[in-house]
């Protein structure tokens, strides 16, 4: 296993190109097995969570490349398994039930384990799936689904789960008739998602509302497609400009997106725009402060960027709250963060940040993907030097995050642990 060492203090000053997105990358491949014909996929991110869906894939019939960021997918014989020891590793292996089931009429698909940041069952997906024909059995840690062919229905999920959208739109999409799904994820990945599928033949309608009407067709095709930009890595490099007090330009940011994280930062004395060559800069404009933050789904304040603010809050003035309310133990930065010497304190699904004058450099564990993107930024700004451990979480969701920080000045490096 790997960790990453920082030397902190440095105001990092350059340009970052942002990569492709995780979050909408890995539903566009899983959706790949609804292609009859050969899928061409650019801007794919170099992430350890693609290798392992490209790997489920393969598994499940469906031959793929992937060179330079560029991924080709052509299904030669559909498989209706996806084995545990995959989907144990990566919760989103679950969205190949929608496809399988939609083409084959079978899936069995390992129950995805808990993760560090919380049981995250799969029911939503399981219940919309059964008003569509699909049956459920739960045999030896596997779900196991059949249906005689998936009938479109009217569809109102308890919460808008972005998984149980994304799964739904794959299902409904090759599904007979029309299916109406309420009270959606609205997510820009969700939308990036059913772009493709209309890229396919799809015929979708409202993605990006609480309400997407799907005709289903009887096949769809391959296609040649761009994967969206990351909004939350965008969000990352935005947060690491303002909290080394340094002057970022971020290539490709998707700053659509994020209106609710653009607005929390411009409220810490972070200056956020758009500059007319299309890139996107990022210093802070004053002293930073303290500020009060509700998780939600989009396009409220996105959860994915909760530990990154609360690294910023840390050295801010003053101090702030964050109301974690989409996962329910999402807070195992807070302990390394306080090793660090920030002043957190914790109520229920509520931290309480008050800032300090400066953080310290220590030793500290990542625990999951966006736990250790905060503590990679709070060992930017510390004093001294911080040693993060386990940062193959990191490696999941961040395509050469070192490399990036080092060209703009950060004193970082990877070593074997
Ligand atoms: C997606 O996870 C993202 N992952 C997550 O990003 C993101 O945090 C999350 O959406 C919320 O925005 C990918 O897109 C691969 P959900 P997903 O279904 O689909 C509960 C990252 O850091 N729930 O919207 O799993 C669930 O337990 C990752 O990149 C049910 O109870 O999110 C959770 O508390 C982390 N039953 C909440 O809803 C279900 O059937 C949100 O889940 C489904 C979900």
């Amino acid at each position: 296993m790997d960790k990453l060492i920082i030397k902190g203090g440095v105001p990092l000053k350059g340009t970052i190109n942002v990569s492709g997105s995780k979050n909408a990358a890995l539903p566009i491949l899983t959706a790949c097995l609804l292609a009859k014909g050969p899928v061409r996929l650019t801007n794919v991110p170099r992430l350890r969570d693609i290798n392992t869906t490209l790997k489920l894939l393969n598994i499940l019939g469906c031959e793929t490349t992937f060179e330079d960021n560029v991924v080709t997918a052509q299904v030669k014989e559909l498989k209706p398994e996806a084995p545990y020891e995959l989907v144990k590793t990566m919760r989103a292996s679950v969205l190949c039930l929608g496809p399988l089931l939609g083409l084959l009429g079978e899936a069995k698909v390992a129950l995805p384990g808990g993760c560090a940041i919380g049981a995250r069952p799969v029911d939503l997906h399981l219940k919309a799936l059964e008003r569509m024909g699909a049956k459920f059995i739960l045999d030896s840690g596997y779900i196991h689904g059949i249906c005689g062919g998936l009938v479109g229905a009217r569809i109102m999920f308890d919460f808008p789960t972005v998984g149980g959208t994304e799964n739904l739109l794959m299902a409904a999409s090759v599904a007979k008739g029309c299916t109406i799904l309420e009270n959606c994820a609205r997510e820009p990945e969700v939308v990036d998602l059913a772009n493709f599928l209309i890229a396919m033949g799809a015929r979708i309608r409202g993605a990006g509302t609480s309400v997407i009407e799907v005709e289903g067709v009887r096949e769809l095709k391959g296609c040649e497609y761009r994967v969206m930009p990351d909004r939350i890595e965008a969000g990352t490099y935005l947060v690491a400009g303002a909290i080394t007090d340094g002057e970022l330009k971020l290539v490709d940011c998707p700053l659509e997106d994020l209106d609710a994280l653009v607005t929390k930062l411009r409220e810490m004395n972070v200056y956020v725009e758009k500059q007319t060559d299309g890139t996107v800069l990022v210093h802070r404009n004053g002293p930073l402060m303290g500020v009060d933050v509700v998780t939600q789904p989009h396009p409220g304040f996105p959860t994915d960027m909760q530990a990154q603010v609360m690294a910023l809050m840390c050295v801010a003035e003053g101090s702030g709250s964050i109301q974690e309310k989409i996962f329910e133990n999402r807070f195992m930065h807070v302990s390394e963060l306080g090793r660090m010497g920030a002043r957190i304190t914790l109520k229920d699904r509520t931290a309480m940040v008050r800032g300090v004058e400066h953080l310290e450099g220590a030793p500290v564990m990542a625990s999951d993907l966006r736990a250790s993107a905060s503590l990679v930024l709070a060992g930017l700004v510390a004093k001294g030097t911080t040693e993060i451990q386990r940062i193959y979480h990191l490696d999941r969701g961040y395509e050469r995050m070192e490399e990036k920080l080092s060209a703009v000045g950060a004193i970082i490096r990877r070593e074997p642990e």
